[in-house]
C-alpha cells in the first residue's frame, strides 16, 4: 500500500503563524508538525510515501525533508497543489502515484499516540471501497461527523452545527483504485473546496465505506486550541517514556504499537 501526506493549504485558522510559512512546518513541541503523519506511514510500514504541498514555502519542505532520510526511507516524493482547492483536490494529484494501487492518506495536521498497523494491515488484505476512522472528541463540530443508525454510518456531515453523534471522522483514509474516478465527478462545495466528505460519503452510497474506531489520543493541530493541544500530548508522551526508561536516547516519539 502506498502512503499520501496531504500538506497544502493555508492554514489560515493559524494566521499569523502561517503569514511566513507553512502550517506543517510550524513547531509541535519538539519537532516540525509534518514529521508526526510521516512518522506514523512509516511505522506501519508504508515506506512508499507522496507528500503534497503548495504555496509559497514548498521548496521548504525539502530542505527539510529531503529524501526522507530522517524516517530512514530511501526515497521521497513530492506533488505541488496550485491553489487551496480542498483535501479531495489535493489528493486528486496523488493519480500518476498511486499508479491504481491502494493508498492510506494522511491529513498533514493530524497527530496520534499509537500506531496505525492494524488497521493497514485490515485493508492490506482487501483493499476494497473505503475504510475510515473515528474518535470521540468534545467538539465534534469542528470535523467531519458521522450520523449512525443501528451502529452503521448512513452519512457523514461536515462540520455540522448539530453533530449528530459525538464523534469524528479522522484525518486518516484507506481508498481503492475508484478514488480517482470519484474525485473527478466531485462537484464544489460551498466554500469552493472539493471536500473529503463527499468522497467519503460517494462511497458510503454504494455501501462501500467500512470504518473503525482508533485507540489512544488523537488531535489535529490546525488551531491555536489544537496546535496547544497536540504540543502538550507530545510532551507529555516523551516525559512519560523518559520516565519509564530513562536510557532511552531518542529525541522523538515513538508511536505505541
Ligand atoms: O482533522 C480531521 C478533519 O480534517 C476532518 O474531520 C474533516 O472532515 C476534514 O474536512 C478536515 O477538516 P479541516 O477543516 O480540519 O481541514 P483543513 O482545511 O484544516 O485541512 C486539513 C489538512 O488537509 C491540512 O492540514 C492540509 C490538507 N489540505 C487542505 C486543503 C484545504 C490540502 O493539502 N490542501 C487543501 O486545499
Amino acid at each position: 500500500m502506498k502512503g499520501v501526506v496531504l500538506a497544502g493549504g493555508l492554514g489560515s485558522r493559524l494566521y499569523p503563524l502561517t503569514k511566513i510559512t507553512n502550517k506543517h512546518l510550524l513547531p509541535v513541541y519538539n519537532e516540525p508538525m509534518v514529521y508526526f503523519p510521516i512518522r506514523t506511514l512509516v511505522e506501519a510500514g508504508i515506506r512508499d510515501i507522496l507528500l503534497v504541498t503548495g504555496g509559497q514555502n514548498a521548496g521548504d519542505f525539502l530542505r527539510l525533508l529531503g529524501n526522507g532520510e530522517a524516517f530512514g526511507l530511501r526515497q521521497l516524493n513530492y506533488a505541488y497543489q496550485v491553489g487551496e482547492g480542498g483535501i479531495a483536490e489535493a489528493l486528486r494529484l496523488a493519480e500518476p502515484f498511486a499508479d491504481g494501487e491502494p493508498i492510506c492518506v494522511i491529513l498533514g495536521d493530524n497527530i496520534m499516540e499509537n500506531s496505525i498497523n492494524p488497521i493497514v494491515e485490515k485493508f492490506r488484505i482487501r483493499p476494497e471501497g473505503a475504510h475510515i476512522v473515528l474518535k470521540e472528541v468534545p467538539d465534534p463540530n469542528r470535523f467531519g461527523v458521522p450520523v449512525f443508525d443501528d451502529g452503521r454510518v448512513i452519512r457523514i456531515e461536515e462540520k455540522p452545527k448539530r453533530p449528530a453523534s459525538q464523534y469524528a471522522v479522522i484525518g486518516i483514509y484507506f481508498y481503492d483504485s475508484t478514488v480517482f474516478r470519484r474525485i473527478a465527478n466531485l462537484v464544489p462545495s460551498a466554500r469552493g473546496e472539493l471536500e473529503i466528505t463527499d468522497l467519503n460519503n460517494s462511497y458510503l452510497a454504494e455501501g462501500k465505506l467500512s470504518h473503525s474506531i482508533l485507540d489512544g489520543w488523537w488531535t489535529d493541530a490546525g488551531t491555536f486550541e489544537s496546535l496547544r493541544l497536540a504540543t502538550n500530548l507530545i510532551a507529555e508522551t516523551m516525559h512519560q517514556k523518559e520516565t519509564e526508561d530513562p536510557w532511552q536516547e531518542s529525541s522523538a516519539v515513538a508511536l505505541k504499537p
